[in-house]
């Protein structure tokens, strides 16, 4: 079995805040396996623990208790340095804000992650931008694009490195609905076209009956909803 073959598993992850001297037990004991080229989208109100999952799956914030697996191997019983290595070259991220760098064009912020990884992968930039549609943006900058074209960019940066995952926390919650949607196929057709694992926060619901599985997250725990 090839690494790329195992699933995302998350082990009784429990996470809390401290704030004000109350603790906010946001995680309180989430299980979760994700096979390899699954397209999974997380549901949950506002507060739930949405984004704060999707950052201890994807090893940017650590639980205080439990453990994630990637590819086979701990994501929090290593380094940090490892644990960032291991987010470059296996992780792609999509944010509701595309955090695009603004002083850099669409090419370079998507150069930028294989950058990171140490090659310039300038061919494959241009080639996924292409792919999104904006092979005639390749020297805009961010606030040369629309909404829609920003986030566009934000997912060929996240795919540059060829990742086996990919995260996005509410990718559409800043564009209207047919943006949203043309953004959402595009995701979707990068990962399937690909066999990328997808793991998609949103609060459309009619967005989250597009993926393989829905999940809804419910006082700190994984709730299954039937498709
Ligand atoms: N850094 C933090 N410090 C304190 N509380 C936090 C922090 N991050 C998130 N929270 C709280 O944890 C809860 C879950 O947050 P979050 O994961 O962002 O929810 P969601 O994405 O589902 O809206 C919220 O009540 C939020 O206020
Ligand atoms: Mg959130």
């Amino acid at each position: 079995m090839s690494t790329t073959d195992q699933p995302l598993i998350a082990r009784d992850v429990h996470r809390h805040y401290r704030l004000s001297g109350k603790d906010l037990h946001v995680l309180r004991g989430v299980n979760l396996v994700v096979e390899p080229g699954q397209r999974v989208f997380l549901c949950g109100a506002s507060g739930a623990g949405k984004t704060t999952l999707l950052y201890v799956l994807g090893g940017l914030e650590r639980p205080d208790a439990g453990d994630v697996q990637v590819l086979g191997r701990s994501l929090y019983h290593i380094a940090p340095k490892k644990r960032a290595e291991a987010r470059n070259r296996t992780m792609g991220f999509v944010f509701q804000h595309y955090f695009l760098l603004p002083e850099l064009t669409a090419l370079e912020n998507v150069l930028l992650p294989s950058m990171i990884g140490g090659t310039r992968a300038e061919k494959r930039a241009r080639e996924l931008l292409e792919r999104v549609g904006l092979g005639g943006r390749l020297d805009h900058l961010p606030t040369e694009l629309s909404g829609g074209e920003q986030q566009r960019v934000a997912i060929a940066r996240a795919i540059i490195n060829d990742p086996a995952i990919i995260f996005a926390d509410e990718p559409t919650g800043n564009l209207d609905a047919a943006t949203g949607t043309g953004v959402i196929d595009m995701l979707m057709s990068v990962v399937s076209e690909d066999r990328k694992t997808l793991i998609v926060v949103t609060h459309d619901q009619e967005l989250a009956r597009r993926g393989d599985r829905k999940l809804v997250i419910q006082d700190g725990a994984l709730v299954e909803e039937a498709g």
